[in-house]
């Protein structure tokens, strides 16, 4: 089969020609129809390279994470699916690299982090959802935030801000952005209330005369931990500040009376099952950033790691 891969440690990502793998008991071959790049992509990459992953690493090392497909062949026992189903989620982690979805085939388990595609969705645009909606739609949850209340949007324009804004909105939050250069129009389409851009700096004495009260929460994808926490003291008390790259300190905010959270996303089948409903009602579409076929998958991930994401990148296999 056709996979971005890198051949070996010391290796840039290119298309190769690779064994497809073969689904054992319990699980599912999926033809893949677009896979969605994520930044943990090369992240993960980058960890197997320098040995930080616990778990056993093969070469070649298919990139890739978030797959939308159609069930190819069925395993032993499996009774979940049947051939021709649409899919998406995330393939078998174990051993990392094995089972990357740059490629044209993956392998799932049956009661793994697999559902059923959003039915009003074509099939290669779902492939952006499992990461980056499972992410918003679970710190949206855990943030505990209801109707009216107002949320804090650090890094708004990108995978997981796009779904955040859009869900938030939905739900009857007030959704104010940070952006770099993505305007008050573009992320008012998506239902922010504001967009407030971070270009010269974290504008945070323009969001506190903005804001005076504070806001009930505020969710931060982009910051490390010296900028994370000049926006938490946007938090009024007894609210909640969450990073997505482990940039809070937990035990600091809460002598402020502010919950800080180092979110890490638990992906499952029923949360992909709830995402998927969330997008069926309408309340959430893919912003799509790019498109490209999977041997431009190198350069798409030369730009996510320049940091140039605008949405969501799919690449078609
Ligand atoms: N912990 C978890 O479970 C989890 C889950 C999902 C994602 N993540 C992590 O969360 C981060 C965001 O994920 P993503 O998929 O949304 O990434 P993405 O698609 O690359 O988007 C990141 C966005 O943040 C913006 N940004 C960067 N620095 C900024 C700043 N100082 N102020 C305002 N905006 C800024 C970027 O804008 P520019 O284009 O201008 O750079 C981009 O729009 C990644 O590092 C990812 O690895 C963690």
């Amino acid at each position: 089969m056709r996979a971005v891969a890198v051949a070996r440690p010391a290796g840039e990502p290119e298309l190769l020609g690779l064994p497809s793998p073969e689904p054992g008991p319990g699980e599912v071959l999926i033809r893949v129809a677009a896979a969605g790049l994520n930044p943990l992509d090369w992240k993960l990459a980058d960890r197997a390279r320098s040995g930080q992953l616990s778990d056993e690493v093969v070469y070649p090392f298919i990139y890739g994470v978030d797959f939308a497909g159609k069930i190819a062949a069925l395993g032993d026992g499996v009774t979940r699916f049947a051939e021709g189903d649409a899919v998406f989620g995330h393939p078998k982690r174990v051993p990392v690299g094995a089972y990357g979805t740059y490629a044209e085939y993956v392998v799932a388990a049956e009661d793994g982090e697999l559902a059923p595609a959003p039915n009003t969705l074509p099939l290669p645009l779902a492939a952006a959802l499992p990461t980056a909606g499972q992410t918003a739609l679970s710190m949206l949850e855990i943030s505990g935030l209801r109707e009216d209340q107002a949320l804090l949007l650090i890094g708004a324009a990108g995978g997981v801000g796009t779904f955040v804004t859009q869900l938030a909105a939905a739900r009857g939050i007030k959704v104010v952005t940070v952006t770099r250069g993505v305007g008050e129009q573009a992320m008012g389409r998506l239902g922010a209330a504001d967009t407030v851009d971070a270009r010269t700096g974290p504008p945070v004495e323009d969001l506190r005369a903005a804001h005076p009260d504070g806001f009930d929460a505020m969710f931060d994808v982009a910051s490390a931990p010296d900028q994370f926490a000049e926006y938490a003291m946007l938090v009024a008390d007894g609210g909640t500040a969450i990073s997505t790259l482990g940039a809070a300190d937990a035990r600091g905010l809460t002598h402020l009376g502010i919950t800080g959270i180092n979110f890490g996303v638990r992906p499952s089948a029923e949360l992909l099952g709830r995402l998927a409903a969330e997008i069926d009602e309408g309340h959430a579409v893919v912003q799509l950033g790019a498109q490209v076929p999977l041997a431009d998958a190198p350069d798409a991930i030369a730009r996510s790691r320049a940091g140039k994401a605008r949405g969501k990148t799919v690449i078609l296999v």
